[in-house]
């Protein structure tokens, strides 16, 4: 089973967002063995308004497979949810996978935090033993970034907690971290998908550095083979060819 992961599209109907975004689609497209379904782990709009979620919708409509999405700090859940990315806190099965999407964002906020209502619901969600995704926007755990640590989830042992009673959680997927990025928590692999729309620069390459828009817009392809997750990560450069030699 593949999974596209996409993230921080931050689609703001202006043409650098949009061509960004573009840049992604095609590449799904694009792709001999289309994608199984495809990820989207928040900040989907830049402002949260409801002509943004319009474009988003145009853009990722073009793709024929199921697309699951839940919202970042930069969304606004009465737009999000009327645009029809809802509902909020859900699962989602395909294939043989399921995909439990959290809500992490505080209205007004940078920050992520999940109610004790939606991990509850996280924690009966999980019985079984299907193999599952926890989803959502802001990772749980500090990354070495300065800026990007405050703006972090908190609360984050509450959440560790349920995924240890549920053996069958294969990863945790995150964006907002606006840089590929795979570390654990809570036992599993956490794997953090790229920026669409910019990448963080990190400590190691300019300590005061913030965004880099130069960079092009990338995506986290995971691959569960036999109940085992392989993750690939892949970067927009251009047009891309499949053709063999
Ligand atoms: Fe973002
Ligand atoms: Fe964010």
């Amino acid at each position: 089973m593949l999974i596209a992961h996409v993230s921080d599209t931050h689609i703001d109907n202006g043409p650098r967002s949009v061509e960004r975004t573009e840049r992604v689609v095609d590449y799904l497209l694009g792709l001999p063995r289309p994608v199984d379904v495809v990820l989207l782990t928040g900040d989907l709009a830049d402002n949260g308004r409801a002509d943004e979620y319009e474009r988003f919708r145009e853009l990722f409509g073009r793709l024929a497979v199921p697309l699951l999405h839940l919202p970042g700090n930069h969304d606004r859940r009465e737009h999000f949810v009327a645009a029809g990315l809802g509902p909020l806190n859900r699962a989602e099965t395909v294939g043989e996978a399921q995909f439990a999407l959290l809500d992490s964002s505080i209205p007004g906020q940078s920050e992520g935090f999940i109610e004790d209502s939606a991990l509850a619901w996280l924690d009966s969600a999980l019985d079984g033993d299907r193999p599952s995704f926890v989803c959502f926007h802001h990772p749980p755990v500090a990354l070495g970034h300065f800026h990007a640590d405050k703006v972090r989830q908190f609360g984050e042992e509450r959440l560790e907690a349920v995924i240890r009673r549920h053996p069958n959680v294969v990863a945790v997927l995150c964006g907002h971290f606006h840089t590929p990025t795979v570390t654990t928590f809570a036992g599993v692999p956490l794997v953090i998908a790229p920026g669409v729309a910019s990448t963080l620069i990190l400590p190691w390459e300019d300590p005061d550095g913030d965004l880099d828009y130069d960079a092009p817009p990338g995506i986290a392809l995971h691959n569960l083979v036999d109940g085992r997750l392989i993750t690939t990560f892949r970067s927009m450069e251009g047009n891309r060819s499949f053709s063999h030699g």
